[in-house]
């Protein structure tokens, strides 16, 4: 398969990306080889820095990691290895920081001040305009039906209210799986957030019966609940059970979100990038 044509938007333009596809971080789920293979195709992905054990590993990552662009998602709220972690990516130079739950100000002011990016993910009004006020240079919309904690507005309202609101640039999050879906994701924001699609690829960290249960689920089975971390995030059902019996969140209380729908095989995320890719620029000549 050849790299289908370019998509520009705002944000390629910022991150000096081939497309508009953002793979977002995941806990337990995001591993430096999709970050790479997503990089080569041409997009880009986010990994959490707690995805490794201590901020030794995370560092030792960091100075490993080849000179692609990449981002790391730093959560702001009850983090104790923040600082750390923050320390690190600015030793590093970071290209893209992702920030989640809190105030984005330090991090800002600590990645700019090296000429990094800084979007925060926001559910809402109040959380977006803290963040412009901070500085961010684009908000992460998270919409009703994303996989992970994910807010209650629809993404066809929260995305284009958040833009106009703001006047940032603005990622669409929630049930981004397809080009299709990017198509109508870029007539309301500037570019597309991917969690739940990427579940399923080659290059990810989620272990074989969360593979089988997210390839058979559909959207009607994934649940908004906040009795797994007291914050609302989506589940599969099937896993739910778990949690009563001392199963833990995450590992194996299964995070996703609507996009299930359109996860129906494992696919190497070099191919999937360029799938979505070509279906966005299939789907836009085939518009009304
Ligand atoms: C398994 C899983 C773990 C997640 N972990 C994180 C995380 O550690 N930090 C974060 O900011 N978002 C996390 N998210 C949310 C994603 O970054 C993103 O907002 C969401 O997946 C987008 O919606 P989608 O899954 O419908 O594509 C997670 C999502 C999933 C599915």
């Amino acid at each position: 398969m050849r790299a289908p044509a370019p998509i520009a938007t705002a944000i390629t333009r910022m991150l000096k990306i081939r497309y508009p596809i953002v793979v977002a971080p995941m806990f337990l789920v995001s591993t430096p080889a999709l970050l790479r293979a997503v990089a080569e195709a041409g997009a880009i992905a986010v990994i959490p820095s707690l995805n490794f054990r201590t901020a030794e590993d995370f560092e030792r990552f960091l100075e490993g990691f080849p000179d692609l662009p990449f981002g790391v998602n730093l959560i702001l709220k009850d983090n104790p290895r923040l600082a750390a972690d923050l320390a690190a990516v600015r030793r590093r130079k970071v290209p893209l920081v992702v920030t989640s739950l809190g105030d984005p100000g330090p991090v800002v002011e600590a990645v700019h001040a090296y000429g990094g990016r800084v979007f925060a993910d926001v559910v809402g009004l109040r959380h977006a305009k803290k963040a412009r006020e901070r500085g961010v240079d684009a908000l992460v919309a998270v919409a009703a039906g994303a996989g992970g904690h994910a807010g209650q507005v629809s993404p066809l309202v929260l995305a284009p209210w958040l833009k106009e609101e703001t006047g940032l640039p603005v990622l669409v999050a929630g049930g981004l799986a397809t080009g299709r879906q990017l198509l109508a994701a870029l007539a309301l924001g500037d570019a597309g957030y991917f969690g739940t699609r990427f579940i399923a690829t080659r290059e990810s960290a989620a272990g074989e019966e969360y593979r089988r249960m997210l390839l058979a689920a559909s959207p009607e089975e994934v649940v908004y609940t906040d009795r797994v971390t007291g914050v609302p995030a989506n589940f599969l059902r099937d896993s739910l059970d778990r949690l009563s019996a001392g199963g833990k969140p995450w590992k194996e209380v299964y995070s996703a979100g609507h996009g299930v729908a359109f996860v129906r095989q494992e696919t190497p995320a070099k191919t999937l990038v360029w799938r979505i890719a070509e279906e966005y620029h299939r789907a836009k000549a085939a518009l009304p």
